[in-house]
């Protein structure tokens, strides 16, 4: 249906500048539905008046619908349109209406079981759901399909009882009945006007584990978390996480729940993690459910933070919505610096920081160095789903967070009330966001905006200089912003940087902390009564999202990841001390591995340290980490000098890891900090001592298999088991197919854990999962467990022959056909083309050129393959 052919008719790009208000509103709607999987009617009654205010275009109705879209019938304020008075030009229903009010009814016929783009209305598992973010109403209904068009919904949906027993949809439930032919219905109606993205309806056979929940002013709220009815005992760590996080916005925000009712949904088809709709989210169920046996740690935080995120949208995105889709971050960028703290508050906040700032080097860094690199607004797409990225969500989160390191947490909240109390119940630009931080507490962040507008992640230099006897320390700072695609040159940025200064000799603070802004090029910064050698600590939390070169020694690091009293600079030392290492290793230089294995023996056992942290802070970074350090990268020489570390850290620090090992070892399944923290730190040391080749390493891993009594541990152990050689690899996989077979969740993790394997067969392997006949491209989360964790596995996909290529491509070429969406988030690592030693690149570069001349490629992919090539 969406398809073109990409070389006949290039797409043409929607501009930034180019917006302008919308010719007609839609201050009120009713939707009559007749469920059924393979024909559902859509009745749609638009109250429609011609927008009066500055600027918006004159003209006539157009009203967004998909490709190949027709109505069935066109009514205008009751009268039964003849065929040519209206048209469909450009996937529009245009209609010439002469008077300022109208009221337009129009009927289609949509058939959700052939919907496998999971946009629009779509079945999953027997239940039928909506997606509309961002432009997925327009396969329900025709309508103006852009989040400025604000309107008040009454939705009523009928179906079959039997099939469909429950029927949600936004706001409050009105009435509910019998209708003929075992039959039912249900009529929602939400008091609060919204644009079409945030509609949502599902109907199912679906049970909930209801709760409750009283505002801060006393009124009480009715909690659903809906699944299928074996799910219930695995809901009740999501219904935790809501009712904290609703908690948290009231405390932190001032911010208050505004319906009776809050629905979740959980369904296991779903293209993103989940969606905030208004009064019903809907959630990928891999975010909703958990217990012991299936869920990790990683998925316990992991829903917590998704669930708050979703729940905050509710002001950040919701009574506060976008105007267009270029102010994407306005409410992603926000939201997720909001679940970020949420998360931050409810477990350790140095481990949540390291955590975050990993996944924005992992997917952020790379996306903002490469051809697809874009600022956190954008200035122009093909595809508006293909924006959802690392760039607009964790980068935009930091460049909120910055706003809160300069102004304060109490500047920042004066700023947000502001921001909430201007702009409620309408449309919002970044724009609007920004001078409300800034009328809120008479500042002034003209440069600041350059963080919206420049892409690009800032690299800064940092020399400290000590002239003995002066008793002065001279700190020179300079930055410069790379050139990304369209903006060769930069200005510079506001960059909110955490300084302090330590004494080599004493161990002690010489400097508190502070915070300099480095809003020029270069700036000089002087210390007075610093009288001793100073050690330089930057960045500190991670203030501003950068690269950050010093002149620092190794010796002075191994102190730092010793002494630093923020322990995120603690971890950030240790890490740049790994760097340094494995870096002059691969370039061949000469290196010092002796520093790298003092620090970590020195971290592992400090005993003012917590396990969580120590798990975190031993890791050596990831190979794909240590490729973006690189001019060239070279995946074979990564392997070798990583390997050869983790190798030698795993023989000469045994003992200590042994040790390591059993003090976790009595640890049973709480989740707790504190416990969670055990068990990462016992996974940890169990993969050292199997690198380093432990002779017992893999019978410990089986019994930890065996023995455990959580998914944490259990997959830990298989991890571990499957990156080796050991006859124990097969037993365990076999056993962990074999009890979750059922479990589509877990049976997702079966899939990663191979794909992410260090062994030198991988890619191989990874083809032959493809052919398992528990694979398909059709659910997201399954090709994302095999095809993405396995295009993230550098040493595997950018095996020397190139098959890892061949086999994404193939992929990519075969799941655009049925999801565009998801088949597009598969580009960007062949994207990454420029970057590898000349072999590889031709490879990869292959490969693109190969997609782009498919013909009826979507939008999606062309336009992330064709930006990837040029
Ligand atoms: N708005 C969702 C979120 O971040 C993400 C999403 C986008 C979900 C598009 C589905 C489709 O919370
Ligand atoms: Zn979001």
């Amino acid at each position: 249906m969406d398809q073109h052919s990409a070389i006949a008719t290039p797409p043409a790009p929607t501009l930034r500048l180019d917006y302008r208000p919308p010719a007609w509103l839609v201050p009120s709607m009713r939707l009559d539905f007749d469920l059924d999987a393979a024909a559902t009617r859509v009745r749609a009654t638009l109250e429609v008046e011609k927008n009066l205010t500055d600027g918006a275009p004159r003209g006539p109705l157009a009203l967004d619908g998909a490709p190949g879209m027709k109505p069935v019938s066109v009514k205008i304020d009751g009268r039964l349109l003849a065929e040519g008075e209206w048209r469909v030009e450009d996937d529009q229903l245009v209609i010439d209406l002469v008077g300022p009010k109208h009221v337009v009814e129009t009927e289609v016929v949509i058939s959700p079981d052939k919907n496998t783009q999971l946009m629009g209305l779509y079945a999953s598992g027997g239940l039928l759901c909506t997606q509309c973010e961002a432009e997925g109403f327009r396969r329900i209904t025709f309508f103006p399909d852009r989040p400025d068009v604000l309107s008040r919904y009454t939705v009523k949906m009928i179906a079959d009882r039997a099939l469909y027993p429950v029927l949600l949809a936004n706001g409050d439930l009105v009435g509910e009945g019998e209708a003929e032919d075992g039959r039912h219905w249900a009529e929602w109606r939400d008091p609060f006007p919204k644009p079409c993205y945030l509609f949502a309806m599902v109907a199912g056979d679906l049970k909930a584990n209801r709760d409750s929940f009283t505002t801060m002013s006393g009124r009480e709220v009715q909690l659903g978390i809906w699944v299928r009815e074996a799910d219930l005992p695995r809901t009740e760590h999501a219904m935790g996480a809501l009712k904290s996080s609703m908690a948290w916005d009231e405390t932190v925000y001032g911010r208050e729940y505004d319906l009776g009712i809050f629905n979740i949904v959980a369904v296991a088809d779903f293209n993103f993690g989940a969606m905030e709709n208004k009064g019903l989210n809907v959630f990928n169920s891999r975010y909703i459910l958990a217990d012991p046996e299936t869920a990790t740690d990683a998925d316990y935080d992991a829903i917590a933070g998704v669930v708050a995120h979703e729940y905050f949208h509710n002001w950040s995105g919701n009574r506060v919505t976008c105007r267009d889709w270029f102010q994407l971050s306005l409410k992603e960028g926000f939201t997720v610096f909001r679940d970020q703290e949420f998360s931050a508050d409810q477990g350790s906040r140095a481990v949540k920081r390291i955590e975050d700032v990993r996944v924005l080097r992992a997917a952020q860094f790379p996306e903002d160095g490469g051809p697809l690199a874009h600022p956190i607004r954008p200035d122009s797409y093909l595809e508006i789903s293909n924006f959802y990225t690392a760039t607009v969500y964790n980068k935009g989160a930091e460049v909120i967070r910055m706003l809160h390191t300069m102004l304060g947490a109490d500047g920042f909240r004066r700023g947000t009330d502001l921001y909430f109390e201007r702009h409620d119940g309408t449309a919002a630009t970044c724009e609007d966001f920004v001078r409300a931080m800034e009328d809120a507490n008479g500042a002034d962040l003209a440069d600041f905006r350059r963080w919206y507008s420049q892409a690009g992640t800032p690299r800064v230099r940092a020399a400290l200089s000590h002239e003995p006897g002066t008793a002065r320390a001279r700190l020179t700072l300079e930055q410069t912003v790379p050139p990304t695609p369209g903006q060769d040159d930069k200005q510079p940025m506001p960059l909110p940087l955490r300084l302090a200064l330590f004494g080599a000799k004493s161990g002690k603070p010489i400097v508190p902390e502070r915070i300099h802004v480095l809003h020029d090029a270069s700036a000089e910064i002087l210390f007075e009564g610093v009288d001793e050698q100073p050690v330089l600590s930057i960045n500190r939390g991670f203030s501003a999202p950068v690269i950050v070169e010093t002149n620092r020694s190794s010796a002075d690091l191994a102190f730092l990841s010793g002494h630093d009293d923020d322990p995120f600079a603690r971890f950030e030392a240790m890490q740049q001390l790994m760097i340094d290492t494995l870096v002059a290793a691969i370039e061949g230089r000469a290196f010092d591995e002796e520093a790298v294995i003092e620090a970590v023996r020195n971290t592992l056992t400090d005993k003012a340290l917590d396990a969580a942290f120590i798990g975190e802070a031993v890791l050596l970074p990831s190979e794909a980490f240590l490729g973006d350090q690189l001019a060239v990268i070279d995946p074979s020489a990564i392997r070798k000098a990583r390997s050869h570390l983790r190798q030698r850290l795993g023989r000469e620090l045994e003992a200590e890891w042994r040790a390591a090992y059993a003090a976790c070892a009595g640890n049973r399944f709480e989740y707790t900090p504190s416990a969670k923290g055990l068990r990462r730190l016992r996974t940890v040391a169990l993969g050292y001592l199997d690198d380093g080749g432990a002779a017992d390493a893999a019978k410990l891993a089986l019994a930890q298999f065996e023995g455990a009594d959580n998914m944490t541990d259990r997959q830990g152990a298989l991890s571990t088991l499957a990156n080796g050689t050991a006859p124990e690899r097969e037993t365990a996989l076999a056993a962990f197919y074999d009890r979750y077979k059922g479990d589509a969740l877990v049976l997702d993790k079966w899939f990663t854990t191979q794909a992410i394997s260090m062994r030198d067969d991988t890619a191989e392997a990874v083809e032959k999962l493809a052919q398992h006949p528990d694979f398909t491209l059709a659910n997201p989360n399954r090709m994302r467990a095999l095809v993405g964790a396995f295009a993230a596995n550098q040493f595997a996909f950018h095996v020397a022959d190139g098959r890892g290529y061949r086999f994404v491509a193939d992929m990519i070429l075969k799941a655009d056909r049925l999801n565009p969406q998801s088949a597009a988030r598969l580009v960007p690592p062949l994207g990454r083309w420029r970057r590898f030693e000349p072999r590889r690149a031709a490879l990869m570069k292959a490969e693109l050129e190969r997609i782009v001349a498919t013909p009826g490629l979507s939008k999606d992919v062309f336009e992330q393959a064709s930006k990837s090539l040029a």
